[in-house]
């Protein structure tokens, strides 16, 4: 949601939270914990910043915070420390009752609104048209909920960084062939392990409507949606090359959103937690680059001051719809539990809903 529509819709925070320091805004948020105790659940992705995360009741990847959301049946509230999508899969896993709140409507993730309903529909009709009925939609659960749904609906199901290759595996024992939406480069990278070959894969252009291809389109297995995340973007084959030569010694690992050829050189590829837990069983002394978001590379640093520890690229920042949600916004959303008002409340539509659930329960009873 753009600062506008925010505006408009009188989503922006008052300005009073921005006056307060932050001894203040955190005796507020123990406070609030305090009062509603297991009725109030703050989960946090591992992206959030350390002013947030030190006030989450469960940290996770996409997949974890997915499963804690379906299994939590006592919260009234699920304040969701994260971006959008990942507040309408929460909502979407728990009940009409439990509400879900993000604390700042503008944390959305531009790799998820690079696939769009409308786009969808237009893909899948000219792709139908060449392939017939040999394609199974997949999405990646970084997507919006309308996404979720037409995969739910088209006998899909959801995919995350952690577990890519089971479900892709799952698919193709449905189908012949698969669509991965909307990150090609986690699609591209799961594929390649497996087994598939580059000139197996297609690319759906969804600004120009077109299969970007050469060749027999008969051998094509997995047709990429031509998005990504623009964070993971920021590391580049050069930065492994500097790496290496000034280096030797430091190992790189990185997250799957990263291109193809720099996950190709990389030591190992993994998700936020493969990361993390690579890093703890690692050797004191060892030496690591990482190729991931800043919010999470610092955090490892500082948990592991006897590992020697950079980010892959030196100019990396943190991911800046993950930065939206801080301890003002953090604090106003808790207040509104209070007097009721809650505003910044994710509600996804019941018919999007429960097809997407349909597609997100595919995913949780194979993970
Ligand atoms: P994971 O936490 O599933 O690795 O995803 C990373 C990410 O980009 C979330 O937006
Ligand atoms: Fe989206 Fe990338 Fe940010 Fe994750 S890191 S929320 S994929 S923009």
């Amino acid at each position: 949601m753009s600062i506008l529509t925010a505006m408009k819709k009188n989503l922006m925070i008052p300005e009073k939270y921005k006056q307060l320091t932050r001894k203040e805004l955190e005796c507020r948020v123990k406070e609030v914990k305090n009062k509603f105790g297991s009725k109030l659940f703050i989960p946090g992705h591992h992206y959030q910043k350390d002013e947030v995360i030190q006030f989450a009741d469960a940290t996770g990847d996409s997949l974890k915070l997915a499963q804690l959301a379906a299994k939590n049946k006592e919260a009234d509230y699920i304040v969701f420390c994260g971006v959008h999508f990942m507040a309408e899969t929460a909502d979407i896993l728990t009940s009409d009752a439990q509400k879900v709140i993000l604390p700042d409507m503008r944390a959305g993730c531009s790799m998820a609104d690079m696939a769009d309903e409308q786009q969808t529909d237009i893909a899948w009709e000219k792709l139908t048209e060449i392939f017939g009925e040999t394609i199974l939609p997949l999405t990646y659960i970084n997507s919006t909920a309308a996404i979720k749904s037409f995969v739910g609906e088209n006998g899909g199901a959801i995919v995350t960084s952690s577990n890519a290759h089971t479900m892709l595996k799952w698919a193709f024992k449905k189908k012949e062939r698969i669509l991965f939406l909307p990150d090609q480069h986690l699609g591209r990278n799961t594929a390649v392990d497996l087994g598939i070959d580059l000139d197996e894969m297609a690319v759906w252009n969804p600004i120009t409507n077109k299969l970007e291809y050469d060749g027999d389109v008969s051998k094509i297995k997995i047709i990429l949606w031509k998005g990504h995340c623009s964070v993971h973007m920021g590391f580049t084959v050069q930065n492994v090359m500097d790496t290496r030569s000034q280096f030797p010694d430091r190992k790189i690992i990185v997250h799957p959103e990263c291109r193809h050829e720099v996950v190709k050189l990389a030591d190992m590829a993994g998700s936020t937690s493969y990361i993390i837990k690579t890093i703890e069983n690692s050797e004191p002394g060892s030496s690591w680059a990482i190729g991931t978001e800043m919010n999470l590379v610092n955090r490892i640093i500082q948990n592991h001051p006897d590992k020697n520890i950079v980010s892959l690229n030196p100019q990396m920042c943190s991911c800046m719809t993950m930065n939206r949600i801080d301890l003002p916004h953090l604090v106003w959303s808790l207040d509104t539990l209070e007097d009721n008002s809650t505003h910044n409340l994710i509600k996804v539509d019941a018919e999007i809903a429960e097809n997407a659930k349909l597609a997100l329960e595919r995913m949780l009873v194979n993970s």
